[in-house]
């Protein structure tokens, strides 16, 4: 069923081949579990075609990253701690409970160019928003926007309009919404700084996706946070889809906060630990709750000092760090994957990562446009600039797209799709290689040819 072109041209399936072969990366696929074609399909009911137990092309990692092979066994580690030392397992574990959290904190803050004071993994994405929000959303009546995206993800839309509510504003008039120009997908950031400049004396927060989940575009995160910043405001960063993706800088930007989960590119597990950054501006900020020059926090006893966390008393005395603001013992069993993946991610190097990460969705743009159906079938949403784009390609299909992901789907392609009409896919460095977006070309290819056929032996009933 190959409908690409099979000779020497580099479209040709020997070309994803040779790609893979010289992949300086190419042995990490080996560390995840490719889940089968076959094995998918028949969970949701639905014959597969080909071999069962083909892999599937795997183009998910936008939503679900996949599991690294070692997660299971560190996962088993912690229950078997827990069976055999009870609660002697917070120091005396392989890798002590006590400080669970601490095992993360420097590959994270590797990976969003933090210091390590500066981060900390807790809790879920949404509740670190609200956590940072309680902090950094300080209305008064003249000033109490909140700048989000038009397209920013539902969760983040629904936290700022209730943030807005519960001081009292109504969302409507407090939430301001960037749109990108007519017929264009994309926000220019001359479009977004210039709104900044316009509702300035308004704006309480700037809250926007480093990379936006519906188009991939990635921000221009520096210019945008100085921007903020020399105007005073407050801005925040859902790095959802930024992290593990592209090269991040929170510190040398000087964003004020950052929020990420650790499900997508991250590769921890569905509702894995989270992760936040505090700039050490704030995060350095120890005054005592009552005290004059505070920050504003929701206080619980992680975010106690550790060296008196255990005197057992009333008195909140912040960390000097990001763990100011964590608030539970951490989940030691979440925990472990997280650990897991980023170790992983130390070993690969993100520089490297984004390297790979270039020319796979390069190559995945130029199959794609290679497709003759395509330009009739198709828009690429996102940017075409390789620094304005991650890995996801969103594909904005003009006909009959839930046919067009249920075909895929049929056909072991795993990707997904966004209402009304976007299927999202996710070259990821880590596992996927060249021939898993060849094999998705191709069977897409096929699905256009067929559905174009099928279009032009319609009865016209208009
Ligand atoms: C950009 C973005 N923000 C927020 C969320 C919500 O995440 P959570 O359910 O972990 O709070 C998601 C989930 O996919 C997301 O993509």
């Amino acid at each position: 069923m190959t409908a690409l072109p099979s000779d020497q041209s580099v479209l040709a399936e020997s070309r994803a081949v040779e790609l893979d072969r010289v992949d300086p990366l190419e042995g990490f696929r080996d560390l995840f579990h490719i889940p089968r074609a076959g094995d998918i399909l028949s969970a949701m009911g639905k014959p597969y075609l080909g071999n069962p137990s083909d892999p599937c092309v795997y183009l998910c990692g936008n939503s679900l990253g996949l599991m690294p092979r070692a997660t299971r066994e560190a996962v088993i580690q912690e229950l078997d701690d827990w069976a055999r030392l009870g609660v002697e397992g917070h120091f005396h574990a392989k890798h002590p409970w006590y400080p669970a959290h601490e095992f993360v904190r420097e590959p994270a803050a590797r990976l969003v160019g933090a210091l390590p004071h500066e981060v900390v993994a807790m809790n879920s994405l949404t509740v670190n928003l609200h956590l940072m929000m309680a902090t950094f959303y300080r209305p008064t009546s003249e000033r109490h926007a909140i700048v989000i995206e038009d397209s920013a993800f539902p969760s983040d839309s629904y936290a700022v309009q209730s943030q807005a509510a519960l001081h009292g504003f109504d969302p409507a008039d407090a939430i301001i919404r960037l749109r990108p120009r007519d017929g264009e997908h994309a926000l220019r950031t001359d479009d977004i700084l210039e709104a900044l400049d316009r509702h300035g004396r308004r704006v309480a927060l700037v809250l926007l996706g480093g990379v936006n989940y519906l188009t991939g575009q990635v921000m221009d995160f520096a210019r945008i946070t100085a921007h903020a910043r020399v105007l005073g405001i407050p801005i925040g960063w859902d790095l959802a889809h930024a992290v593990g993706n592209v090269p991040l800088a929170l510190h040398d930007w000087g964003a004020d906060f950052a929020c990420w989960c650790s499900y997508k590119y991250l590769n921890s597990g569905a509702g894995a630990v989270a992760g936040c950054f505090v700039h050490e501006r704030h995060a350095a900020n120890t005054a005592p709750l009552h005290h004059p020059g505070a920050i504003k926090r929701l206080a619980g006893w992680w975010g106690n000092d550790p060296a008196t966390r255990f005197r057992m008393t009333s008195d909140f005395v912040p960390v000097a760090s990001a763990d100011a603001w964590s608030l539970s013992n951490p989940p030691v069993l979440a925990l472990a994957p997280v650990r897991v993946s980023l170790e992983l991610f130390d070993r690969a190097t993100m520089p490297a990562l984004r390297r790979k990460s270039e020319r796979l969705t390069a190559y995945l743009q130029d199959l794609i446009d290679a497709i003759p159906a395509a330009a009739r079938a198709l828009r690429v949403l996102t940017p075409r600039e390789p620094a304005a784009r991650g890995c996801q390609l969103s594909l904005a299909v003009l006909d009959r797209p839930r046919e067009l992901h249920a075909a895929l789907t049929a056909s072991g392609v795993v990707c997904d799709f966004r209402e009304p009409n976007v299927i999202r896919v996710a070259p990821v460095p880590l596992y996927n290689t060249f021939h898993d977006c060849w094999r998705f070309a191709s069977i897409l290819s096929t699905h256009l040819a067929a559905s174009s056929t099928a279009v032009s032996s319609r009865p016209n009933v208009q």
